[in-house]
């Protein structure tokens, strides 16, 4: 049995991923309640309120982890968040309002600031156990540059830059660290982002639970083997 932390595990892919690691001890992470109690009693899981924008609230996830959940030995940092507009277009109300410096910060502090802080505060107790793994969705925005959406862009980049930095340190101490970068999912990402997709092009997305099994298939190989990035895609949406 493994002792795993998913964030954003409300919804879509964080949500079908514990579903899938259901046999695992896990610890449910995200900001609404609602729908992290109902995938938790599910599942028989816990769950625990964090921000990972907020500084307090990942100090108060660390406490509840040294004291519940010791023998971390997984951490999948799937929470993030969506904005687009192009510079150019900042003129058109809809993309003004999805690109105001609040809703810039909040998509770096969570898709990259987030991730940061969490791998920060929670490596170390995987080196201090001597065994781990890190999974980040990343996204197919991480590995491209999409002149549609700078912003995210930015923010998925910034992680999957940082975790090429880290992983020498941590495979060296016996911790293991992989970028997943899924093109277009159906999920409701960009709904809650005021930006609801077509149905023709939300159609060519990916179910977010074939994702998922590109994760458990990360999470289930042998430890000696890691898997620095791996890409999704829809054949009809490369
Ligand atoms: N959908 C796509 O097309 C697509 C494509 C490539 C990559 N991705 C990536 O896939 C991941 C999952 O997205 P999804 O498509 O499954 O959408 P989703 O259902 O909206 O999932 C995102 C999750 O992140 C959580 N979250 C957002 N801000 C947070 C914060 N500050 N603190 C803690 N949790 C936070 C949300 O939960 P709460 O609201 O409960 O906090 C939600 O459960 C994201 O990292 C996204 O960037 C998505």
């Amino acid at each position: 049995m493994r002792y795993v932390l998913i964030t954003g595990a409300g919804s879509g892919l964080g949500k079908e991923t514990a579903k899938l690691l259901k046999d695992e001890k896990l610890l449910l992470v995200g900001r609404n309640e609602k729908n992290l109690k109902k995938v938790a009693q599910n599942l028989d899981a816990d769950y625990f309120i964090c921000d990972i924008t907020n500084i307090d609230q990942i100090n108060e996830l660390k406490a509840h982890v040294e004291k519940n959940f010791a023998n971390l030995d997984t951490i999948i940092n799937c929470a993030g968040v969506w904005t687009k507009g192009e510079i150019s277009q900042l003129s058109d109300k809809h993309f003004a309002e999805m690109n105001t410096l609040e809703k810039i910060k909040n998509v770096l502090d969570t898709n990259t600031f987030g991730t940061i802080a969490m791998i920060t505060t929670f490596a170390p107790i995987l080196i201090k156990n001597k065994k781990g793994q890190i999974i980040n969705v990343n996204s197919q925005s991480g590995v491209e540059t999409e002149e549609f959406c700078p912003v995210y862009n930015a923010s998925k980049h910034g992680g999957y830059f940082y975790r090429k930095a880290v992983q020498r340190d941590l495979a060296k101490h016996n911790v293991k660290i992989t970028d997943v970068c899924p093109g277009l999912m159906k999920t409701d990402f960009f709904v809650k982002a005021d930006d609801g997709l077509p149905q023709e092009i939300m159609k060519l997305g990916l179910s977010p639970d074939e994702v998922a099994k590109t994760i458990k298939y990360v999470f289930d190989m042998p430890h000696e083997i890691t898997i620095p990035s791996i890409e999704v895609r829809h054949i009809k949406n490369y």
